[in-house]
């Protein structure tokens, strides 16, 4: 829409002319100061004046009362030469500027209602070099006050142009000041990006405004992504509602920390010299532990968030974690390897990663190398997961398999480990889930286990379900590979069904050990 001033001749015998219009200003300081000053010089008295930045950066919507129709003319002659009638003009202003909730003034200011008034106040703002990102009067709703959302650059602006608002005598009072993070919310003409900046942050509690950037930054790329390929699909799909999710999840993966964490104990299983412990956690992966005599071996490692309470859980379940020499990861996803660096560090852990898992760790991209087309989302969903989990990546990590492994059937073994005098066989993934996956199996235990495969859904409850849900609509599917998941889905099925049937002989049998819900019974996977 390109800017207009039309010119209307009021039927109630009123004086004047009414001038109504939409125009376009550039995002900066003084800008209104410009066009109220234009206004407020020809005379003209402002009925109603609307800027909201968070509905479009650049317009203005007002109606004012002109003396004359040849002062009307000049007007629109005067807003033509200054670009104001030309939508296209001014440069697109970055999404994310305001960062910073100490900058940030919501008020309402009482005005006198004559000509040049609005001019005199929008100058006042100008020489504190606000920015107006919300501009509101209307004669008929308050005829003697505006309400104004404004920030500066400057630290402690705020302190001086409230002092010169009380000098000039001017009668306010403010909505929104800074020192509050919640209600920063209220600020109308923050955009929908910064408005996420802040519920980050305070989700978050963090101050680390680099990492939050780069979060917001993935979330906006991802937004773009996500309704870009809805419109593809025919489907509706609004910026906010990516947001909302990407909220959803990062809350949903601080909510059970510290006092507010829990977790279930699963029966734990012995195999001689060797015994088998499985924890379920409040969302995440789960954590399983293989204690032998002389050490205990960790299969996947949960939420960063969790490294305290999964020690101190650890060492009330007499698991101690300083024990904990090697952790074997299914794949690297934040749910499944995000306290690998913490254990390596603080217990001196080995950690044990499929050998192109490197790649997706370097690239921060859980799809890195892999058939999909959906790389670009699958990396925003990685650094934004990693981020809002605390993901700690191992600093040195040793590769199971090699790159010269030579393909064998779906499931090749490419390597092997032995804890407590027990065998077990790394098999490999062809990247289904993600790339630089695998399962680990347990050829005379019967433990199978599968990562992201084969979970028992009936053993998640539905904040569990709506949990894992969330990144599915973040990156389309969870998996990077659907159809490759699905065959090596089948293919586990069919392996665990025929060891099973071969461990039955000697008393034993196969347990699928997925990385959240329950464990249960390879036998299950032939009824369902
Ligand atoms: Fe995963
Ligand atoms: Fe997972």
């Amino acid at each position: 829409m390109s800017g207009y001033l039309d010119l209307f001749t009021p039927l109630d015998g009123r004086p004047g002319w009414l001038a109504r219009g939409a125009v376009w200003l550039p995002d900066q300081p003084g800008s209104l100061a410009w066009l109220a000053g234009l206004f407020g010089e020809a005379g003209a008295n402002i009925i109603h004046f609307h800027h909201n930045r968070s509905e479009h950066p650049n317009r203005v919507l007002l109606e004012a009362w002109v003396p004359t129709p040849e002062m009307g003319r000049r007007l629109r002659e005067e807003l033509g030469r200054g670009g104001a009638l030309d939508d296209g003009r001014w440069p697109a202003t970055p999404p994310l500027v305001v960062t910073d909730a100490d900058s940030i003034l919501r008020l309402e200011v009482g005005l006198e209602h004559v000509p040049g008034s609005l001019a005199r106040l929008a100058a006042l703002l100008r020489d504190h070099q606000a920015n107006v990102i919300f501009f509101s009067y209307h004669e008929d709703v308050s005829p003697q006050s505006v309400q104004i959302s404004l920030f500066t650059g400057r630290a402690g602006e705020i302190d001086r142009l409230l002092r010169d608002l009380n000098q000039r005598g001017y009668h306010y009072t403010i909505r929104y000041r800074g020192a509050s993070q919640r209600e920063v919310d209220d600020v109308i003409g923050l955009n929908l990006v910064e408005r996420f900046y802040f519920q980050i942050r305070r989700l978050l509690g963090s101050d680390d405004a680099e990492s939050l950037r780069r979060m917001v930054e993935s979330s906006r790329s991802m937004s773009e992504a996500l309704v870009r390929f809805s419109q593809e699909a025919g489907r509706h799909l609004e910026a906010g509602e990516v947001y909302t999710r990407v909220l959803a999840f990062a809350s949903g993966s601080q909510a059970h920390t510290g006092p507010r964490f829990s977790y279930r104990r699963l029966p734990s299983l012995t195999f001689d010299d060797l015994s088998f412990h499985a924890f379920r956690l409040p969302s995440g992966g789960n954590v399983f532990v293989l204690e032998a005599p002389d050490e205990l071996v960790m299969v996947d490692s949960p939420f960063g968030v969790y490294h305290r309470d999964v020690t101190a859980m650890l060492e009330a379940c007499g698991l101690p974690p300083a024990k904990l020499r090697r952790l074997y990861v299914t794949h690297t996803d934040a749910d499944h390897a995000g306290m690998a660096g913490s254990l390596e560090d603080e217990f001196g852990t080995r950690v044990f990663l499929h050998h192109r898992a490197g790649e997706v760790l370097q690239r921060e991209n859980r799809a890195w190398g892999g058939a999909t087309t959906l790389l670009d989302l699958n990396h925003h969903f990685t650094v934004l997961v990693n981020g809002f989990t605390r993901f700690r990546a191992p600093a040195r990590w040793e590769p199971l398999g090699q790159p010269e492994t030579a393909p064998g059937g779906p499931l090749p073994v490419i390597d092997r480990f032995q804890v407590g005098g027990r065998t077990f066989h790394v098999l490999e993934s062809n990247g289904g889930h993600t790339t630089g996956g695998v399962f680990y199996l347990g050829i005379d235990t019967g433990l199978l286990f599968t990562g992201d495969y084969l979970l028992w859904l009936p053993s998640l409850n539905q904040e569990e379900r709506d949990f894992l849900s969330l990144p599915r609509f973040m990156m389309t599917s969870t998996n990077a590979d659907s159809g490759l998941f699905r065959e090596e889905t089948q293919a586990l099925t069919t392996l665990a069904l025929a060891l099973d049937r071969r461990l039955a002989g000697t008393g034993g049998e196969v347990r699928i050990v997925p990385g959240h819900g329950d464990y249960y019974p390879a036998r299950q996977l032939g009824r369902g």
